[in-house]
C-alpha cells in the first residue's frame, strides 16, 4: 500500500505527499521500519532555513516502530521494536526521501537506531533519541563527565547552569546533572514549570522573562554559595533574540567558564545530535559547506547514552509530558508550533494511522 509522508517545500511549507509502495529498501547495515510514532523537533523546520539540502524533500527525523526488512549485515531482525533518528545528510546531495521521520515507513542506518526495551512505551521511545544523543554529546563527550552518570556521583559541589530547563533537551540534562552530583543545578524557565524542574533535580529555577534574570543568578550564588563562580554551563535552547541566550549565560559565569550552546555560536562549542557522519550543508546560494563533526569515539558514546536512556527511562529520568496527536495534518500544525514557538514543556509525537493495528499484528 502507498503511504503518506510529510514533505517540506522551498519556502519551508509542509504538506502530505503519497509515496508508492515498495519505494524504499534498506541498504547495507540499514533497516526498513514500519513507523508507529514520529516525534516532532525544532530541527525539522529549522534545518531548512540554512540548508538547501533540507528543502524540497522529506521532513522529520525521529521515530519508533517495528523492523520490516533488514539490509545485509544489519544487527536488527524483522519484528524488532526500534527507535532512532535518521540522518540529516551525509551525501552532500540533500536528504534522501527514505530518511523522513514523518512517514509511516522509513529507512534508518543501524548506527542511528536502537532496541526498545519492554519497559519503555513505544510512544515515549519516539522522542528520546535526538535529545539523548545531544545531551550525551554535551555532558560526556564535551564536558567529559563520567559515564554512566549514576555510577559515581561526581564533582559534588560543582555548580552547573542549564539555560532553558523546560526544553526537552534541558530537562534531560537536569536529570543527568543530578545523577552526576553537580550542585547547585541552576536553570531558567517560565515560573509555572519551576516545580516540575525542581522535581527533576534543579536546585533553583529563575524566570528567563525577567530583566534581572542574570543578576538574580549571580546574587543567588553570592548569597548561598559564597560567590562561587559558575565554571560550566549549557545553553539548552540557543535562542538568538532579543539577546542570544548563550550571551545571557556568559553574564552568569566566570570569564573562563566552559559554555556550550545547543545551536551554533561563534564563541562557543556545542553538541551535535549525531557524530556518525560529517554534515555537508548545501547553503541557500548553492555552495557546499562541510561541518566536520564525525568522531568514532564520540558516536560510540552517543550510542551508549541512547541505550542507557532507554534502559533507565521512567526510573532515572523521563521526558516532559507527552502530547500524542494523530495524523499528518495535526503533525504539520504541531511542527510549525514547536519550531517557531517552542514545545512548551511537552514532547509532541504523531501517532500514525493504524498504529495500534500494527502493534497488535506484531503481538504487542
Ligand atoms: N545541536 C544539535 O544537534 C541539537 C539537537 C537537538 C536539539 N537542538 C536544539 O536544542 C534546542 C532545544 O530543543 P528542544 O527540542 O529540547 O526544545 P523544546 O522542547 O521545543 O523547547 C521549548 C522550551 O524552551 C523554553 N524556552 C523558550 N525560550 C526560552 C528562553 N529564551 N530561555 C529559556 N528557555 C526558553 C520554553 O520554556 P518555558 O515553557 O518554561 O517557557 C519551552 O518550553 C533547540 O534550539 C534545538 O534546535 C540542537
Amino acid at each position: 500500500m502507498p503511504h503518506v509522508a510529510v514533505w517540506i517545500d522551498e519556502e519551508s511549507n509542509l504538506a502530505p505527499q503519497t509515496v508508492e509502495e515498495g519505494s524504499y529498501h534498506p541498504g547495507e547495515s540499514e533497516i526498513l521500519v514500519k513507523v508507529i510514532y514520529s516525534s516532532i523537533n525544532p530541527a525539522d523546520l529549522k534545518h531548512a532555513v540554512f540548508s538547501k539540502g533540507s528543502r524540497n524533500t522529506i521532513c522529520g527525523y525521529e521515530f519508533s516502530g517495528i523492523v520490516e526488512e533488514t539490509g545485509a549485515g544489519s544487527k536488527f531482525k524483522v519484528g524488532d521494536k526500534v527507535f532512532g533518528t535518521t540522518p540529516v545528510d551525509y551525501t552532500g546531495k540533500g536528504r534522501k526521501p527514505e530518511w523522513g521521520g514523518y512517514q509511516s515507513r522509513l529507512v534508518c542506518p543501524d548506527v542511528l537506531a536502537a532496541h526498545v526495551p519492554d519497559s519503555l512505551p513505544l510512544s515515549h521511545a519516539a522522542g528520546i533519541s535526538l535529545i539523548a544523543r545531544t545531551m550525551g554529546d554535551a555532558m560526556f563527550n564535551l564536558f567529559k563527565f563520567p559515564f554512566p552518570p549514576e555510577d559515581r556521583p561526581h564533582a559534588i559541589g560543582t555548580p552547573f547552569l542549564i539555560w532553558g530547563g523546560s526544553s526537552a533537551l534541558g530537562h534531560m540534562t537536569i536529570w543527568v546533572a543530578k545523577l552526576l552530583g553537580l550542585h547547585p543545578i541552576l536553570t531558567t524557565a517560565s515560573p509555572h514549570n519551576a516545580g516540575r524542574l525542581k522535581g527533576a533535580g534543579a536546585t533553583e529555577v529563575f524566570d528567563y522573562h525577567s530583566d534581572t534574570v542574570t543578576a538574580d543568578i549571580r546574587a543567588y550564588m553570592d548569597q548561598y554559595f559564597d560567590g562561587r563562580p559558575i565554571m560550566q554551563a549549557f545553553d539548552a535552547v540557543s535562542i538568538p533574540k532579543p539577546r542570544h541566550t548563550v550571551e545571557l549565560v556568559e553574564d552568569c559565569c566566570a570569564p573562563d567558564a566552559i559554555i556550550l550552546s545547543a545551536g551554533r555560536h561563534p564563541r562557543h562549542d556545542g553538541p551535535f545530535g549525531e557524530r556518525e557522519y560529517d554534515w555537508p550543508i548545501l547553503l541557500p546560494d548553492g555552495t557546499l559547506q562541510v561541518v566536520r563533526h564525525k568522531s568514532d569515539e564520540g558516536a560510540a558514546m552517543q550510542r551508549r547514552v541512547v541505550d542507557w536512556a532507554a534502559a533507565n527511562y521512567g526510573w532515572l529520568w523521563k521526558l516532559p509530558p507527552l502530547k500524542i496527536v494523530k495524523g499528518a495534518q495535526a503533525g504539520i500544525e504541531e511542527s510549525k508550533r514547536v519550531a517557531f514557538r517552542g514545545a512548551g514543556f511537552e514532547k509532541v509525537v504523531v501517532e500514525h494511522e493504524n498504529a495500534m493495528k500494527s502493534l497488535k499484528a506484531n503481538g504487542w
